[in-house]
């Protein structure tokens, strides 16, 4: 699937907006606050659902009471989204597409996307919420199930950390019947997103060294570690883990164990790439995390996911800029860059 072009209206800075984009490479250039991540995230909130940073209410441009994307691509399909006054004083979201309304972007409808952010290139040395971010979005890419199972484990935790909370005072006992059933639902989520990191991380690993080596030129070897919080479990174990660190989640009033406190480590040549591998040779590992991303998609579904690259071409040397556009030859590439002026 190839974009044709954006409108936008009311979608943060831009009150109305109309980008032309081209079946290969278009650059978005303008200086910093113009509006250029905006349209990214628009171009991915058509073509996911929703939003990589933010909540609808954030997206409206302010003092306005609706916003609306309209996503043509170029086999003539599209989709518009509009959110705001539903006109009886609450606030509504549709999806517009193939003649009917939505209230989802249903899957059928949704496009693939690589994302790369500025950010992206910090990954290594980044906190562990932002690497299972991350990785997180590649494992829903691979599996249509994970979000939901990831969301259900997300609201699970948060009645669990409540109830910690507010029960500090009573007896142990008394607050290990009534936190059973999270724990339940907690080991059972908790044991099935592990399940699918691990093998996404698996088939991630099989392709890393390689293709790293592909853009880097040279004979290193690169290694993602999936990092389980407290080892490998059962189901059953899990639940158990959980049982038994009641007394200490009472005290710190949070749940202390969980996939929720699972990390990613890249190990360069065998050891930890944080504080090893060179300011390039930590580009070169991100780039071919991504090549790696689009390959997946692909083999996955066979879509050419298109690729959306926000401020990070002009980042990268002459060797990655090269590595990228042989890479991503049959993508659609959308760039964003900031002005340079003279
Ligand atoms: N809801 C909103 N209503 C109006 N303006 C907004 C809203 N949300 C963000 N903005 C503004 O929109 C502008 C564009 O933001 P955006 O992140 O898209 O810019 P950018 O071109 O990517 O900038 P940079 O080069 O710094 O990354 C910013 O000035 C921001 O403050
Ligand atoms: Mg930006």
């Amino acid at each position: 699937m190839i974009i044709k072009s954006i409108s936008l209206n009311n979608f943060r800075c831009h009150e109305s907006f109309t980008f032309d984009f081209k079946k290969k490479t278009s650059v978005i250039v303008g200086e910093n606050g113009s509006g250029k991540t905006s349209i990214l995230e628009a171009i991915y909130e058509a073509a996911c659902g929703k939003s990589f940073r933010a909540v609808d209410a954030d997206i409206l441009k302010r003092d306005m009471d609706y916003y609306r994307i309209e996503l043509l691509y170029l086999n003539g399909e599209k989709t518009i989204v509009v959110y705001g006054d539903d006109g009886n004083g609450g606030i509504k979201k549709n999806f517009l597409v193939g003649g009917k309304k939505y209230l989802r972007l249903p899957k059928k409808y949704r496009y693939p996307i690589v994302l790369f952010l500025p950010d992206d290139l910090h990954l290594i040395s980044s906190s562990p919420t932002r690497k299972r971010e991350f990785f997180d979005r590649i494992v829903a890419e691979f599996y249509d199930t994970y979000s939901t199972v990831l969301n259900r484990y997300e609201k699970a935790l948060k009645q669990r950390n409540d109830l910690l909370k507010q029960c500090a005072e009573y007896s142990e006992e008394v607050v290990s019947q009534m936190i059973f059933s999270w724990n339940v639902m907690l080991s059972k989520y908790g044991t099935e997103i592990r399940e699918k990191r691990k093998k996404v991380v698996e088939e991630i690993n099989q392709r890393l060294t390689e293709t790293y080596r592909s853009i880097a030129k040279n004979q290193d070897e690169v290694f993602v570690e999936y990092k389980i919080n407290d080892g490998e479990c059962s189901e059953s174990e899990y639940l158990k883990k959980l049982e038994m660190s009641l007394r200490r989640d009472l005290i710190l009033g949070h749940t202390s164990f969980g996939v929720h406190r699972d990390s990613y480590e890249f190990l360069f040549n065998g050891t930890d790439a944080n504080g090893s591998a060179s300011r390039g040779e930590v580009r070169s590992i991100i780039l071919a995390l991504k090549f790696i991303e689009a390959q997946l998609i692909f083999e996955k579904n066979g879509k050419k996911p298109i690729v959306l690259l926000d401020d990070v071409f002009s980042e990268l040397d002459e060797t990655r800029q090269k590595s990228l556009t042989r890479n991503f030859k049959d993508n659609q590439v959308i760039i964003t860059s900031v002005e340079v002026s003279e």
